[in-house]
Parts: C-alpha cells; structure tokens; sequence
C-alpha cells in the first residue's frame, strides 16, 4: 500500500471517533424509511402534530417518514424507546412539554431524560382549553369553577399520566380553583376525549389541536382558552383571564428529538426539512384549523430548542419540587 493511501487510511482512521466519518452517512441521509415515535396514544393532540409534520417532512426527504405510537406513563415510555434507539436519525421522537417537566418528575428512569436525546428543533405551541361534557351543569367559566369548588373528588378529571400536558394543565387548574377532582389517567387524550363524548368523564383540560374541532361540532362544552389572546379557530371562546382565572394559563410546546450521538450532519438534515415542513401551506392551514401555528423558523433549529428546553426545565423543576408530588 503506497504511503499515500496509508496515510489517508489514517486519517479516516482518526476522523471516525469524532463522528466525521459519516460524511457519506449524512450525504445518503436518508436513504430509508424514517420511524418517528409519539409517545402517546394514536388519534390525540401530539399524534395529530406528528403525523401532519411526517406527512411534509417526508415529502421533502424523499423518503417515507412512519408515525409510530408508544403511550402510557406520561410519554416516558416512548421516550426511552428513542432515548435507547440507534443514533443514526432513523428514530425520532416527538413529544411535547413533558420532556421539561419528566426530568423531575420522575426520579427513577431507565434513561437519561436529558442526555439521552439531541435536539432537531421546536415544532409548534398548541394552547388549552378547558372542555366538559355536553351535559355539564355550567355554561361559563365561573359556572364551572363553582360546580368544581362544590362536588370536588365526585368529578372526574381525565389526563394522560403525570407529566402530560393534561395533567399539568389540571394541576394549575386545581391550583387556580383551590378544589382538587378526581383524576382519571389515559395512554393520551385521544382516548379520554372518547370519554368526555361519552359522558363518562366530567372535565379534561386538553390542546386545541384535539377539541376544536368537536368544540365546533357542539360535541362538548367549552369554558376557556389557557391563551392571552383569543384564538382565530376559537373566536366565541373566552380568554382565561377574561372569564375570571388569569392566573390560569399555559401552552404546550412540541419538538422533535434524535437518540443521543446522532451525528450533527444528520440533525442539521433533519432540522432543515422539519423548516421546510414548517413553511408548508398545507400544515400552516391544518394547523390554523386546528387553533395552532407553526414556530417561527429560527426556533426549529437544534441550537435555539436545546436552549428553550433548558431553560423549560429549569423554570417547572422549583414549581413540581414544592408541590412534591413526584411521579415514582
Ligand atoms: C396526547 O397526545 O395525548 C397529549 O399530548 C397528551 C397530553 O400530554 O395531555
């Protein structure tokens, strides 16, 4: 082997460890059918995200994106799926404020709930609202917040398991209300709106990605949106703050999420179609219909969502620390 070619064997040699190495890898990226893990149930607010992001990304990769549902235990589940994946960006994860709030929330994980992932980049902030079933005995907010304040534990409460957007939209509500319900846990809110339709479950705090529609369809009764602002989708829904609960607000961020050690070249890969995906007309219009926006584009960068989600984390660990409930 001439000295040449043994030194560039080397080299190549040396560029493996750092990872470089995958410049072919990330060339060819991807050249297969891409899985992306919803941790909770098919058929709810974070699966409906997914599968409209799969949907664009897919065409801008050229390749098939599959949307994948591992629910229970408030999306830790599926988390660890990613988080014990392949990191060659075959196997993604999207999920939603939990991945701020587990962190803390659960003190015994067979993952690393931070250091586990690489981060692609921020997708969407869905807002909440406040629904009931169609035959709720209260027609405003303040109706509600009475009815809550005198039958307390005999309602029903529906979340997705701790650390679900559901369950930290009900804490603040209790919280706000000062009246604790009885809470009902499900694999997502896919199912639990099941229940609310059903009249089985009394009240469920859920994103408007799952309840504007069958709030627009007079399926069930709605009290507020968690949102400063009115919402296009929503426009005879009141604000929390204007319905008397100011304190009662909340949105639920979304972002997508590689195993740890995916290579940089692949993230950024991702990231820019996740941009593309973003900039799509067809999503921008289903998600207006479904009282969301996509994130500005700087925000779906791996940089800018490691950084907000830092900084989530460290703003709910003092909040779930004081209120001491710990999920295991
Ligand atoms: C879901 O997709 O079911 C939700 O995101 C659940 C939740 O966090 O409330």
């Amino acid at each position: 082997m001439s000295r040449l070619a043994r030194r560039a064997l080397l080299a190549l040699a040396a560029l493996v460890p750092l990872g470089l190495a995958h410049p072919a890898a990330a060339e060819t990226f991807p050249s297969r059918t891409i899985t992306v893990i919803v941790p909770f149930a098919a058929g709810g607010p974070t699966d409906t995200v997914t599968r409209l992001v799969a949907e664009s990304m897919s065409r801008d990769l050229g390749q098939t994106v599959v949307v994948e549902n591992a629910g229970g235990a408030g999306g830790t589940i599926g988390a660890q799926r990613v988080a014990q994946a392949r990191p060659d960006g075959y196997t993604l994860l999207l999920h939603h404020i939990g991945m701020a709030t587990t962190p803390t929330l659960y003190r015994r994980l067979a993952y690393d709930p931070v250091g586990g992932f690489e981060t692609v980049g921020l997708v969407t902030e869905v807002p909440m609202t406040l629904i009931a079933r169609k035959d709720f005995p209260a027609t405003t907010l303040a109706e509600a917040v009475a009815v809550i304040r005198r039958d307390r534990e005999k309602l029903n409460y529906a979340n997705a398991g701790i650390g679900a957007a559901s369950h930290l939209c009900g804490l603040l509500l209790m919280k706000a209300v000062d009246a604790p319900m009885t809470t009902v846990p499900f694999r997502g809110t896919g199912p639990a709106m099941q229940e609310v339709l059903s009249g089985r479950i009394d009240l469920m705090c859920d994103q408007t990605t799952n309840t504007t529609e069958q709030i627009n369809a007079g399926a069930v009764k709605v009290f507020a949106v968690t949102t400063p602002e009115r919402l296009p989708a929503l426009p005879n829904v009141p604000t929390s703050a204007e319905a008397g609960l100011a304190e009662f607000q909340v949105s639920i961020w979304h972002g997508l999420y590689a195993p740890k050690g995916t290579p940089a070249e692949v993230t950024a890969r991702l990231s820019q179609s996740l941009q593309t995906a973003l900039r799509d007309p067809k999503l921008i219009a289903r998600f207006a219909e479904l009282g969301t926006t996509p994130v500005a584009q700087e925000m779906a960068t791996p940089e800018a969502h490691r950084k907000f989600w830092l900084a989530d984390i460290a703003k709910w660990k003092p909040i779930i620390q004081a209120a001491g409930q710990y999920a295991d």
